[in-house]
């Protein structure tokens, strides 16, 4: 028998305490019971996003929500800027021009982070445009976008700004109101620390004005039938009841803590893995590296077998790189339920595996750096 240590950027580990809530006996959707913690959730949720706008779930994956956040609020033929910087700032590009929106890029090479001046730039050259799409941390390479600047910018304009925060929310700091954000979208399995499946959408009164003239046809997303039910404490269509009474769990297990030490305690374990990193001699990869995820250069000889080796092995399951990053990076989870101790587990086995891969490391060095940046802070 084999524990597993799941240190992927999502899905990542469920808490005790919250798995044990999706063991109860499912609810019916259309009682008082699941009103009361559909409601409760509800509020929660405006916390942790940072607003005071309605949140609403849906059944999906977060992708699901960008959909939404596409198809609520353009029409065919409208024109969008979308500032990406890796695989899930390329998904807005997919997502708009499936509904015939048109895009004008104001992205930044993979690795790198988006360029505010860029966008404000974009914003200039067309002014027809209807919303500038971004992403807060880019997963797929570990950096972070400066939202709070792009916010600015774009909030002087009739455009509206949509941010995808599916791996930052509850981990990396994140202020939809203050920031002027117009929509936010996430998703359940990463901060959130619950199972894949639950994705959240969220609307400025400026993005709300923008449903009214939305054309692109929806039924399921549509995202009018989810306020109506949200006055009643309802969702349109029959929710994962279990995944909505467990994030009850979650939300309560964050709240205690706090959203400003749950931001900080990912700050501190991604200092930790930069330290753990660079004493391998792994160069980190990205240009302002995100707090929920962090990613470091490997050789190309043996990057393909690191992660297979690393969970075949010991279990641990970290994440490699995305397409042109395939066999080029590794990416070490540190959110949600992911703790000081393992961490300090991943980076132990990591040693072990890149010796048993032929690389000339010193063992315990890597423990040894995030020992250190963890007891210093
Ligand atoms: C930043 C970001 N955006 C979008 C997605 C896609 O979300 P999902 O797989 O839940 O549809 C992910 C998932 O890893 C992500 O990290």
């Amino acid at each position: 028998m084999k524990k597993q240590y799941l240190l992927t950027p999502g899905p990542t580990p469920i808490p005790p305490e919250v798995a044990l809530k999706e063991a109860l006996p499912i609810l019916h959707h259309r009682t008082n019971e699941f009103a009361a913690i559909y409601k409760d959730v509800a509020e929660s949720l405006k916390y942790v996003f940072q607003t005071k706008n309605e949140v609403f779930l849906l059944a999906g994956s977060g992708t699901g929500a960008m959909e939404m956040a596409v198809t609520n609020i353009l029409s065919p033929g409208d024109e969008v800027i979308v500032a990406g910087c890796g695989n899930f700032g390329d998904r807005w590009i997919k997502i708009a021009e499936t509904y015939g929106v048109k895009v004008i890029s104001a992205s930044a090479p993979w690795g790198n982070v988006v360029k505010p001046a860029e966008i404000e730039k974009a914003l200039k050259a067309n002014p027809n445009i209807k919303a500038v799409y971004t992403t807060s941390t880019e997963t797929s390479t570990g950096v972070v976008n400066d939202i709070k600047a792009i916010g600015e910018i774009v909030a002087k304009t009739n455009a509206v700004l949509v941010v995808d925060t599916i791996s930052g929310l509850a981990g990396q700091e994140f202020k939809m109101d203050e920031w002027k954000v117009d929509v936010t979208v996430s998703g359940s399995q990463k901060g959130l620390m619950l199972a894949p499946g639950l994705a959240f959408i969220s609307l400025s009164e400026k993005a709300w004005k923008l449903t009214e003239t939305s054309k692109i046809p929806k039924f399921y997303f549509d995202i009018k039938k989810y306020k109506k039910s949200y006055a009643t404490n309802e969702t349109p269509f029959t929710p994962p009841v279990t995944l909505i009474v467990a994030l009850q769990e979650s939300l309560r297990l964050i709240k205690e803590r706090g959203i400003e030490n749950v931001w900080n305690d990912c700050k501190l374990l991604a200092k930790a893995a930069r330290a753990g990193m660079q004493a391998l001699g792994l160069e980190l990869f990205g240009e302002v590296p995100c707090e929920v995820v962090t990613s470091a250069k490997v050789p190309e000889e043996i990057g393909g077998k690191i992660v297979k080796t690393l969970r075949e092995k010991y279990g641990v399951s970290i994440a490699g790189g995305q397409a042109d990053l395939k066999g080029k990076i590794i990416r070490f989870a540190h959110m949600g339920y992911i703790g000081k101790a393992d961490l300090l587990v991943g980076f132990a086995c990591l040693e072990m595996v890149l010796v048993e891969l032929g690389m000339k490391i010193e063992k315990g060095k890597a423990v040894a750096a995030a020992e250190e940046a963890l007891l210093n802070g």
